[in-house]
């Protein structure tokens, strides 16, 4: 019947559109695994475990978890190094007010709100250095806010 026909092109679109996403993803030889969020105090923030001393470590062969301070108006690390072909999850979050982290030409893209840690795990594939740069209005200097992300 026409009801079942249409049933297929519309499933036909859907993985078509997955498929565009995907191939976006790894056009960029990027791809986004997770995305969450989990909260913290922000008074604490300079005296936690990670975000005290922020900055990347290893936790399997491949994979690195990169803490990040998004604060008025730098990153903290400014320049965080991982090698290429690695999983990294990034755990971001703010001491004062709300920035984002974002890596220039790519999807990547997180508010990062004061007290909440933004996280996603993202595959680095081949060396390339990106732009790191707040989307959130955050004052005075947040046109200067930037980072670096190097693939090596
Ligand atoms: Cu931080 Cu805009």
């Amino acid at each position: 019947t026409y009801e079942k026909l249409w049933l297929v092109a519309a499933m036909v679109l859907i993985v078509g559109f997955i498929a565009t996403i995907t191939y976006g993803s790894v056009g960029l030889g990027i791809a986004m695994v997770d995305d969450s969020e989990d909260t913290l105090d922000p008074n604490e923030i300079n005296d936690h475990e990670q975000f005290g001393d922020p900055g990347v470590v290893q936790v399997g062969e491949n994979e690195y978890e990169a803490y990040v301070r998004a604060q008025t108006w730098t990153y903290n690390p400014n320049t965080i190094e991982v090698p290429e072909n690695s999983e990294v999850t990034f755990y971001v979050t703010s001491p004062d007010v709300i920035h984002s982290f974002s890596l220039v030409g790519t999807n990547v893209n997180t508010m990062v709100i004061p007290g909440e840690v933004s996280s996603m795990t993202v595959e680095f594939d081949e060396p390339r250095e990106y732009g790191v740069v707040c989307n959130e209005y955050c004052g005075q200097y947040h046109h200067d806010m930037e980072g670096t992300v190097e693939v090596v």
